[in-house]
């Protein structure tokens, strides 16, 4: 029954979009919010190619996808009254907080405010705070065999050595532009960290200078030892890079993720991975990782396209696959309703793990409330990667739903053996080199008890679990207790007692906040922006086609129209198009929205590696600008590098001239992302000479133009 439930509202949802058929729903506005009258809600009927998304007229009644009389998503976001920070925070990237040997010291990483907290679980106090440089943004933290910390300063380019007996800053070391990652290799007493742009970084744990530093590939994440290897995460793709440890060899080996396909997501299409926010070495060897799956198919940029109420049926998902050293990935089952899971810990045995999804930290009933879905998981590890289930919101397989909500029933939640036995399995696509093929006809799902009992969008009650308050970046294992850190509030929550307050300093910011908000349709902005920024991913829309991910840091304001075709004549439509819309979000007071444009333009841009050759910059800033062959700048203009035309430079129609601030730190590129590389872009899918006249360039040339992109 509940899954038949789920099924057609999931069906009602899609059948209703078919045809481009663009509906709004009157939401409730956000209560709380700052004295102004919600904007004017403009629904729209449109047909494909004729600006699907741009509405005007009446409100559509709302008898799209949601049950008459609906009162919209009960996971509403709840932010209280506009802040907006004169120090906008960065955005929330997770996995900062490290518990020490002596199972008693925690080490937390404060990126918002440029801190390190020594904190005694016993005594629940902080023994000290190590102030860093402003704008360092500390992230992961690691120790060596001496005890000393090590934690990488991911705006700060360097690496800090702590003593956390003593509470004081040993050491400072300039790394790389961007460092991500870091590891301790007890033989050769050395630590290994990976950067954003690129470089794998060496140096001796004692102190002293880089000892290597290698280009393995962009957007390197985590990295983990394992024997005399290192397995190197890359962020967006996902994919598992394996390095020898001592980079001798100059070879090495790539893994992307295997798929997943579940009749229990999305009617059984392909989901494939992206966003590794957080990978950790397993007890038993080889590395678990935390990643998003994005949906492969079709999506309806409609009404609920992006998420309905279901969890099982968002387009991002959050899921573990683990990869053992023999190289064999398992990939386990949708953790559905798992907003923005950013960071994931392993208990010492290797039995459990638990997962924070700060996506989850203002959907409350009532302003000021406890939020209704779960922000932090525990479960076993078995069921974590279980390769059959597909999304069970059972509190084994994925967190409860709450109960009692008007939307309860439609959830597959605490599913019988018999219904699941007709859908239950996963389906496992092969990863092109070796993950785990599964035949579903072989498989029976295993009888799972639905463990949810009578609680209110959290797991049932473990001792070994905190009940969070706040807005959680980072968990991790002190026994089998799990501990977090939240952000807003700076909190340390550790089960059995009250919260450690790690600083007072409030660092709320309302753009912030919405950004990284489940919206009510189970996705927040940040899951496909991640990290402020893009996802690497280029989805399918049903009218449009092809469409990358556009990136966030380039300052919007200014720039409009949004969206690769221009579509999206301001913020405010789009926030209403993608939030309300295809998010199922609340509407929003337009000093919200000012505030989130706000945030996303002010935001913290990420650091970088910039090249160090000053004349190959300066041939490709002659080139660049240039205004009678290649002529970049007489379309890449102005302070964002874009005229805010929609123009057809050769790639298969008109779009908008998109922004190359911060060039660099993304990619694939152009609007299909067919460009892998920067210098792909000058290849086969870059348009030809109707994009700038690039053909005349020697190889060297267009090196240089691509040194100097990459300062921009
Ligand atoms: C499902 C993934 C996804 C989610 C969720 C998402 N976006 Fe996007 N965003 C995209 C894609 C894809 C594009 C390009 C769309 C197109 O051209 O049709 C885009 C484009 C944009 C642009 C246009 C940038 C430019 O230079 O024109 C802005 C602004 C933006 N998104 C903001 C947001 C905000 C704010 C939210 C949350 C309310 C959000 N996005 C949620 C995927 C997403
Ligand atoms: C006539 C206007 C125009 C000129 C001239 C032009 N561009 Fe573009 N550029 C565009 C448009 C439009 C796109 C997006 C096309 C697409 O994605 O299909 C684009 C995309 C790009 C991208 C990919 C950006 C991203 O975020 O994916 C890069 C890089 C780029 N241009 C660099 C250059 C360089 C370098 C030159 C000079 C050789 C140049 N462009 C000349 C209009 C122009």
């Amino acid at each position: 029954m509940t899954k038949t439930l789920a099924r057609s509202f999931f069906v009602l949802a899609a059948a209703a979009s078919v045809g481009c058929t663009v509906e709004h729903q009157a939401n409730p506005p956000l209560e709380g919010a700052g004295g102004t009258s919600p904007i004017d809600v403009t629904g729209a009927a449109a047909v494909c190619g004729n600006n699907a998304m741009i509405g005007g007229g009446p409100v559509t009644p709302p008898n799209v996808g949601v049950a008459p009389g609906f009162p919209g998503s009960p996971f509403t976001p709840r932010v209280g009254a506009t802040r907006t920070s004169s120090d906008p925070p960065p955005a929330i990237s997770g996995g900062t907080l490290r518990i020490l040997k002596d199972g008693n010291t925690a080490v937390a990483a404060d990126p918002d405010r440029d801190r390190v907290y020594v904190v005694d679980l016993t005594t629940r106090t902080v023994t000290s705070t190590i102030m860093l440089q402003k704008g360092d943004e500390p992230g992961r933290v690691v120790a060596d065999a001496a005890g000393r910390v090590h934690v990488a300063l991911r705006r700060g380019g360097a690496l800090a050595t702590i003593d956390p007996t003593k509470g004081t800053l040993l050491d400072r070391r300039n790394v790389c532009g961007a460092p991500r990652g870091v590891a301790y290799d007890p033989s050769g007493d050395v630590l290994h960290v990976a950067c954003a742009d690129g470089e794998l970084v060496t140096l001796p744990a004692a102190g002293g200078a880089v000892m290597k530093s290698r280009f393995i590939d962009t957007d390197l994440r985590d990295v983990i030892v394992s024997g005399d290897k290192l397995l190197v995460t890359r962020f967006r793709s996902a994919q598992l890079l394996t390095v020898p440890s001592d980079m001798s060899n100059s070879t090495f080996k790539r893994k992307s993720l295997p798929s997943f396909r579940s009749e229990e997501t999305r009617g059984g299409n392909a989901f494939t991975p992206s966003v590794a926010w957080r990978a950790v070495e397993m007890p038993s060897g080889g590395v678990a990782i935390l990643h998003q799956r994005g949906f492969d198919s079709l999506v309806e940029p409609s009404f609920g396209g992006y998420g309905g109420f279901s969890p099982c049926d968002a387009i991002v998902q959050t899921a573990v696959t683990t990869v053992a050293p023999d190289s064999k990935a398992h990939t386990g089952p949708s953790l559905s309703g798992m907003v923005l899971a950013v960071d994931m810990a392993i208990s010492a045995d290797g039995n459990k793990v638990a997962i924070v999804a700060p996506g989850n930290a203002t959907n409350s009933e009532v302003e000021g409330g406890e939020p209704r879905m779960p922000r932090v998981f525990e479960t076993d590890m078995n069921s974590a990667t279980d390769p059959v289930v597909g999304c069970r919101n059972d509190g084994q397989y994925a967190p409860c739903m709450p109960q009692g909500s008007v939307m309860g029933g439609f959830f597959p939640q605490g599913v019988s053996t018999g219904s699941a036995g007709a859908t239950g399995a996963a389906d496992i696509a092969p990863s092109a080199d070796g993950g785990v093929g599964i035949d579903p006809s072989q498989q029976t799902p295993p009888v799972v008890p639905s463990t949810c009992g009578t609680i209110d969008g959290a797991q049932p009650t473990s001792p070994n679990v905190p009940k969070v308050v706040g807005e959680p970046i980072a968990v991790a294992y002190a026994g089998d207790k799990v501990v977090v850190q939240s952000r807003e509030p700076a909190l340390l929550e550790v089960p059995g007692g009250a919260p450690i307050t790690l600083s007072t300093e409030s660092r709320a910011d309302t753009g912030h906040t919405l950004f990284h908000a489940n919206a009510g349709g189970m996705v927040a902005c940040a899951s496909c922006h991640a990290e402020g920024n893009d996802d690497g991913r280029v989805w399918s829309f049903a009218c449009e086609g092809a469409r990358r991910t556009q990136s966030l840091q380039v300052g919007l304001k200014g720039t409009e129209p949004f969206h690769w075709g221009g579509d999206e004549r301001d913020f405010t439509q789009l926030v209403q198009d993608v939030f309300v819309g295809r998010m199922s979000g609340p509407q929003l007071l337009p000093d919200q929205v000012e505030a989130t444009l706000g945030w996303i333009d002010r935001q913290p841009r990420r650091s970088r590696t910039l090249p160090t050759d000053s004349d190959a910059v300066a041939r490709g800033r002659t080139i660049f600008n240039d205004t009678k062959t290649a002529a970049c700048a007489t379309c890449h203009t102005g302070p964002n590098l874009t005229n805010n035309m929609t123009v057809d430079v050769g790639t298969g129609g008109k779009f908008q001239v998109p922004s190359l601030v911060g060039i660099s730190t993304r990619g694939p590129f152009m609007h299909n992302g067919c460009a892998e590389t920067l210098k792909d872009r000058f290849g086969a899918c870059g348009g030809g000479d109707k994009h700038g006249v690039t053909s005349k360039l020697t190889e060297g040339q267009v090196d240089d133009l691509i040194k100097f992109l990459q300062t921009l």
